[in-house]
Parts: structure tokens; sequence; C-alpha cells
């Protein structure tokens, strides 16, 4: 099938969530794509922040093909090899007690809630006074299920789904004063992206972070961290609360971990795993010998090749070199994020749309969230010359189109 009889098919047999860009990618190699026709794209979005290895990688295909033939799947009623494996690399590198394994970024974030109200129900039972209630951030993405969409702040993912889990209070982005307003003993759990995402890149300022870690431990409840978009190296650390040197009770993982084989991961402390008894929670496919396999092989690769310090040398280079085009260019109002998670703001967003698509005309890959900010999330592996190809593009594309700047907004493309 070509381009145009996929689209056709998908467009009568697809369920109707995705706008999709009319691209038909067949294979990649190293941090390009390849279309049907052969021609290669420079990925700066790696499938949303998953294909951190690149494509064609031989440590995942090794992994890959070495597991496909001994084992797939056995089910969580028995042990296999790479489960504890995995669980000690994830641990070790998240100053965490133990793990979870799902399938995605959604049925961790869930895994975290479950784990907050169960904590608390716990603590009620032993006579201290916590209630259920989750507080949330303005800007928020935490995934498409129930619960993760109670705790996304903007309306159009959760209110067509009404009632959602409730319970739910959202605070207002780094206020530090509406989030000890907001705080009670009725809270069980503060949820916050370190760094947020689908939001548009806006990092979690640090008094934010140290109110939310005080007021939990004035009362046991949870600190969430989701670090689904922004763990794993995305930001030059580990995880981004290690920038903050803030330790959280609970954070969740999934995007990176196995390069594009679906994972998803729950990390907690000891203290909030004692909630969880067998039989309460748990998935059929969860923590295979297949997506475990490659999640070690992932973290084996980026421990070797020293990928974290290419991540922070790199991701400065590039927000030097965005933060030298907002000098250029009074369309692009501001620079956020860190490491390999970046994002530039720009005043229209018919501009962003044009800019975003004007990339791909030119075979970079790039995406929009939040309407006006582009957002860049390239493989671990990008190199600094990727960076300069990228950015002579963009200036160029946004000297021609300056014109438009300040037109009306239209619709956005995110749906991580
Ligand atoms: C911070 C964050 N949490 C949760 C999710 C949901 O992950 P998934 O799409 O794998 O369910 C995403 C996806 O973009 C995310 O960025």
């Amino acid at each position: 099938m070509n381009l145009a009889s996929i689209q056709a098919a998908e467009k009568k047999l697809l369920l109707n969530t995705y706008e999709r860009n009319p691209y038909l990618f067949v294979s990649g190699k190293g941090v390009f794509l390849e279309d049907e026709n052969g021609a290669q794209y420079l990925d700066l979005l790696s499938g949303i922040g998953v294909s951190a290895l690149g494509y064609g990688h031989p440590a995942v295909e090794a992994a890959i093909a070495d597991q496909s033939k001994r084992l797939l799947h056995t089910s969580n009623l028995f042990f296999h090899e790479q489960t504890a494996e995995l669980a000690l690399r994830l641990t070790e590198i998240s100053g965490m007690d133990r793990v979870f394994f799902c399938n995605s970024g959604t049925e961790a974030w869930e895994a975290a809630l479950k784990l907050a109200r169960a904590s608390s129900t716990k603590a009620r039972e032993e006579g201290r006074k916590i209630g259920t209630k989750f507080l949330a951030l303005e800007h928020s993405f935490h995934g498409r299920t129930m619960g993760s969409v109670a705790t996304t702040s903007k309306d159009k993912y959760r209110l067509p789904f009404a009632p959602v889990m409730g319970d739910v209070e959202f605070v207002q982005f780094n206020d530090v004063a509406d989030l000890r307003a907001k705080f009670s003993d009725e809270v069980c759990g503060i949820c916050l992206e370190p760094v947020q995402g689908e939001g548009g890149i806006h990092e979690v300022s640090k008094e934010f972070f140290a109110a939310a870690r005080e007021l939990c431990d004035s009362t046991g409840a949870l600190l969430l961290a989701d670090e689904i978009q922004s763990g794993l190296g995305r930001t030059g650390k580990w995880f981004a609360y290690q920038h903050y040197g803030i330790q959280p009770d609970v954070t969740t993982l999934a995007k990176p971990i196995a390069n594009g084989i679906p994972m998803g991961a729950m990390m907690c402390t000891e203290r909030a795993a004692q909630a969880i008894t067998p039989g309460m929670h748990g998935t059929t496919f969860g923590g295979g010998p297949l997506a475990c396999a490659v999640a070690i092989a992932v973290i084996d690769t980026m421990r070797k090749d020293n990928l974290l310090a290419h991540i922070e040398e790199v991701g400065g280079f590039f927000k030097q070199q965005l933060e030298g085009l907002k000098q250029r260019h009074d369309c692009v109002t501001e620079v956020r994020g860190m490491g390999l998670m970046l994002g530039m703001e720009i005043n229209s967003a018919e501009l962003a749309k044009q800019v975003a698509a004007q990339m791909m005309e030119r075979r970079i890959i790039i995406n929009r969230t939040s309407e006006t900010v582009l957002r860049f999330l390239p493989p671990y592996l990008l190199e600094k010359e990727h960076v300069t190809t990228a950015i002579d593009a963009l200036d160029e594309i946004l000297k021609a189109n300056t014109q438009l700047a300040g037109s009306a907004p239209a619709g956005d493309q995110a749906h991580g």
C-alpha cells in the first residue's frame, strides 16, 4: 500500500483520534527516518521522546533478536531472567526502592495514583488523618486513562469523558502561595511533571518543588513526579528531579525506556510501597522478557557511551543556538527546557504551525505543542552538526514567515 491508499483506508477504518502528518516512514538509521521514496528526514522528535537511541541501534537490535529467539512472554505468575536485572538498574539510577512494570505512560501514572490512594487508605486504617484528594498542576499532562485525564489540566482532554476520577484540584503553575492555600490533610498526593512536556516545556521552579516536598512531609502525603517525558536522561540527568536535589516518593517512566517497545514503570520508596499487597494491582503484559531485555540494553548503552554527558553538551549547544534565534527574530518570545527537552515559544499559533510544517517539508521533523511552542525531543545520539542544520533551516523559515506573526490561533498537534 502507498501513502494515499493507507490514508484512505485509515480514514475509513480507524477511530478518529489522530491528525497524522502526510508522511509514510518505512525505516530509520541513527537520527534519520526514511520515507517510502527513500528520502531521509532528520528526526528531532524521536516519536515524541521515545527512540532515545535512534533507529537501528545495534544494542537494541541484538537485545530484540536474542530475547525473541528465547522467550517473549510467560505472565507475571512466574519469574523470568530480566525483571530483577532491570529493577536493579532502575533503582540505582533513580534512588527509588521498588519498581512496578507496565506497558505505557498512562498505565504507570495510574499505578502512581492508585499507590497514593492505597497509601492514604493504609494511613487512615492506622489512625492517621489523611484524605483522598490530589493536587495537580495547571498545564499538566499525565495521559489518557480516567485517572490520568482527571489529573490533566486541559479541559479538552477531560471534560468530554466526565465524570472522570474525582477529588482533584488544580494549582496555578509555580504558584507556591496557591499550593499552600490548597494543601491540607485532605491531600493524599501532589502531582507534578518536573519539566512539563505536552504543556509546552515548562520547568517547575525549585521553590515550588521544595514547597511540595515540605508539604507532603508534613502530613505523609506522597509527592508524585511524572517523568514519563523528562525521565531516563532526557534532561541530561537520569531524572529531572535530580537537577533540583529533591527526591519524590513516586516517579513514573515510560517513553524512552525500551526505545519503542511499549513499556512503563512506576518507582517508589519503601515506605510508599508498603501500601501494596499481592493481588491489589497488576498487568498481564507488564515487565515481559522482551521489553525488559531491551530496557536493560538501553540503560547499559547509555552508561557505556556516557550519554548523559553527551545530552548535556549537545542540549546546551542546542539551547544556546535557539537563544540566538530569539535574538534574531522578534516572533520568538522564549526558549525553555533542559538537555534534549527543549521548547521555543512563538508569538503566533499560526506561525508556529507554519514553521513546523515547513521544517517537515525540509525533511526535519519537529512538533508543535500547546499551540505556540515548537518542541524538540531528539534522539540522544544527536550531534552538534545536526543542531546546526536545524537552526539554519529555522532561521531561514522564520525570516521568510515573519509577516504571518500575530495572526489568529490554530488547533494544536499534541497527542502525547
Ligand atoms: C508527562 C507525561 N505523562 C504521561 C504521558 C502518557 O504516556 P502514554 O502516552 O505512554 O500513555 C505522557 C505522554 O506524552 C507524558 O508526556
